[in-house]
Order: structure tokens, then sequence, then C-alpha cells
């Protein structure tokens, strides 16, 4: 693949700067292009360590806008597109969903047609281009929760493994799951996959789309699960787990999804599809016992401290029950799997989170704080 230039949207955010980071630190001879509308979820500090290098540029714009797709698309003569930038947030998709259609929709087609039309410009065509859409798992829908009392579950230890989980488990999601959206947020990013695919099925333009887990690690919005619950306990706010905190979410560190998207755009297949999870499924109530566990010892305070702020609220609306990807097609073509143990990446995350409090206060700051004691306080 002769991809050179190449474009990375939604970079500012939380999984894209940490595929901007590998890039530019790993392809010096590439140059990255970073292109993020900076909404409340982008933030330039999250690239802090790489904005001089020579390899890297940013440009503000918004994905929407397909006038200025076109124009950056041919004047960086962009030959690669790894596509991140979205709304990503399922409460807020439940209060305002014309956004995540706007941005998720509409967006990813001005971004696809931007680059059909520049693509056909070139004597090559669509020899060595790649557009390469980042999408979720939450399109397949919803799986039962498959454990049964008092049987040893995988999903509370901390080291179990791919064989643990398919054996336990009776559903997963693979590849040829049918898609079965039910939030606006899901319903946004399936409707994006499917104008990614009409456009190779139609146009013959090389596609690909991944489908991942949900993500933890460092420069996640403190209004996901992770970092929100480590914040608060480090201010001694209330820990609002929805429902009976019984739902079932498969957790993967971020710089092993980033290292997934590296050896897809490089070797993954023109129009396929690949599943990307963590076989590390685990109940939210539990998940957060371990996040308190951790947090209590790392800030030294006697273990247990925090459970106090567990509090349980009105649940989501249209809450999935559980998602589990089977990640084994992305293992046997292309021979990925997660690095790290979940006991290590929590310990990372709390670590970093807790290391980095100047980069949540700056964010926690201001407009979204209001935001967030207004949410609270309707739940
Ligand atoms: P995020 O909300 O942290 O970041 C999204 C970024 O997109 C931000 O920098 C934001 O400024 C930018 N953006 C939003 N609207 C834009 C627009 N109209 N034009 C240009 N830029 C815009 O999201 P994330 O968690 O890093 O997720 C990135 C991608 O990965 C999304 O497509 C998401 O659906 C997908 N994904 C996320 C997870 C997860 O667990 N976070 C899991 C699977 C897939
Ligand atoms: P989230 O991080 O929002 O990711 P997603 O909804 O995309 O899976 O939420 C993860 C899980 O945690 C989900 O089941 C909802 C639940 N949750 C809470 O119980 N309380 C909270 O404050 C948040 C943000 C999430």
């Amino acid at each position: 693949m002769s991809n050179r230039n190449i474009l990375i949207t939604g970079g500012a955010g939380f999984i894209g700067s940490h595929v901007v980071r590998l890039f530019v630190n790993k392809y010096p001879e590439y140059n990255i292009v970073n292109l993020d509308k900076l909404t409340y979820a982008g933030n330039l500090a999250n690239l802090k360590d790489i904005e001089n290098k020579p390899n890297y540029t940013f440009v503000r714009a918004d994905i929407a806008d397909l006038d200025e797709m076109r124009r950056i698309i041919s004047s960086h003569k962009i030959d690669g597109i790894i596509h991140l930038a979205a709304e990503s947030h399922v409460d807020r998709s439940i209060k305002d969903p014309f956004t995540f259609a706007r941005t998720n929709v509409m967006g990813t087609l001005a971004l696809l047609q931007a680059a059909k039309e520049y693509w056909d410009t070139l004597p090559e065509k669509y020899e060595g281009k790649l557009f390469y859409h980042i999408s979720t798992d939450e399109v397949y829908g919803a799986l039962e929760l498959t454990n049964p009392e008092g049987v040893e579950s995988p999903f509370t230890t901390t080291a179990s493994s791919a064989e643990h989980h398919l054996a336990f488990g009776t559903e997963f999601f693979l590849e040829t799951t049918k898609y079965n959206p039910h939030s606006p947020y899901s319903a946004s990013k399936a409707s994006s996959d499917h104008f990614v695919r009409a456009y190779h099925d139609t146009y013959g333009m090389p596609t690909l789309v991944t489908n991942c887990s949900n993500n933890y690690g460092p420069y996640q919005f403190p209004e996901k699960l992770i970092p929100l619950f480590i914040n608060n306990i480090r201010h001694h706010k209330p820990l609002p787990v929805y429902g009976k905190g019984e739902n079932v979410r498969d957790w993967l560190f971020v710089e092993d999804h980033a290292r997934a998207i590296d050896l897809i755009f490089h070797k993954g297949k023109i129009a396929d599809t690949y599943n990307i999870g963590g076989f590390n499924e685990w109940k939210n109530i539990d998940l957060i016992k371990v996040i308190i566990k951790t947090v209590d010892r790392v800030l030294g305070n006697p273990e247990g401290t925090s459970e106090e702020l567990i509090t349980y609220v009105t649940d989501r609306a249209g809450h999935d029950l559980r998602y589990a990807i089977d990640s084994r097609k992305l293992q046997r073509e292309l021979g990925w799997e997660p690095s790290l143990q979940f006991e290590e990446g929590i310990e990372r995350t709390v670590r970093w989170y807790l290391d980095n409090q100047e980069w949540m206060d700056n964010i926690t700051s201001g407009d979204y704080e209001k935001y967030y004691d207004d949410m609270y306080q309707n739940r």
C-alpha cells in the first residue's frame, strides 16, 4: 500500500489521540493530518507530546462540512483515511439524537464523498487508497447475560482467558452478526457503517470497517464510566450506578485498540470487517468495585473506603444488557490479540488519572461541571 498522506479524523479525542500518537511516532515517513472539530470531547492537550513533530499537522474542521472536506482532502493529497470523529456518548445521544445523526451519519457521508471525488480525479484512482472506518460493537445490539447464579464467572477475574470466556458464554458478536442497534448513538454508527460499505459496493471504493468493544485508558473524557468514577472517588462525590449495575461490557485497553487499527490499516483485507475486543467482560458493579479498590489503594485510603459512594440511580433508557465481542477472526487472520491483562490496564489507568489531575481539572471545570451536575440531578 502506498498510503503516505494519512488523514485521521477525531484525533483530538480519546482513541484518536492514541492512534495519532502511534502513527506519528512509528511512521516518520508518513504525513499525519489530524482533522478535528474540537467539540467538548476534543482536546489538543491530549497530543502535547507530539504536536511539534515534523510529520504532524492539525486542522480544525467539521466533518459534516462537505466543501471543507473536499478542500482538506485534495490540498493534503490524502491517500489513506482513518475515520474516528464522532459523537460517542450514549447518554448524550438520548438527549440530543440530531447531533448524532448530523456528525456520525452526515459527517461520515461527507467524508466518503469528498474522498471519492478526489480519488476519482487521480490517474491511479483507488489504487493504494483506503477509507478505514472505526465503529463500535454497539451496532450489533444487546446479548443475554449468560452467567447463571452460583457458577464461577470469568467476568469477575482479572486474568481470564479467551477460552474461559468462550466456554462460559453462549453468545458473542461475530462479524456476521446482524445489526440491531438500540440507542440513537448505535443507530447513527450503524447507519454510517452501512454508508461506508455502500461506497465500496456501489463505487468500488476501498473501505474497511472495524467494530470494537468498550475502550479504557488515559485521555478518556470523564463522562464515561471509568474516568468519571476515578475522578468522583478522588473528589468524594457519588458514583451513579445505572439500574442494578448488572450490565456487562467487554473492556479493551485503548493502546491495544490503536495497535489493532495500525495492523488492520496496513494488512486488513479491503471491504472486510474485523471485530476487536478484549475477551474481558465485566458486570458494571464488579468493575466499579475493582476501580474503588484500586483508587483507594493508590490514594492510601483503607480498603473499601469509597464503597459508600456507590449510589444506585435511575437506569439509562433502553440500556443494553451485555456486549461481548468474539475477536478470533482478527487473531486468526492478522495475529492480533490484546497485550495487556486487565489488572495491569486498570492499574495504569487509575494511576494516569491520579497523576494527571491538571488535565482532568481543566476538562471538568466550567461548562462541563454544569452539564454533569445537571445530568446527575435529573436522573
Ligand atoms: P471521543 O468522543 O473521545 O472523541 C471524538 C472526537 O471527534 C473528538 O475529538 C471530537 O472533537 C471529534 N468530533 C466530534 N464531532 C466532530 C465533527 N463534526 N467534525 C470533526 N470532529 C468531530 O470518542 P472516542 O471514544 O475516542 O471514539 C472514537 C471513535 O471510536 C468513535 O467513532 C466511536 O464511535 C468509536 N468507538 C469508541 C469506543 C469507546 O469505547 N470509546 C469503542 C468502539 C468504537
Ligand atoms: P459508558 O462508559 O457510557 O459506555 P457505553 O454506554 O458505551 O457502554 O458506560 C459503560 C457502562 O456503565 C454502561 O453499562 C452504562 C454504565 N454507567 C453507569 O452505570 N454510570 C455512569 O455514570 C455511566 C457514565 C455509565
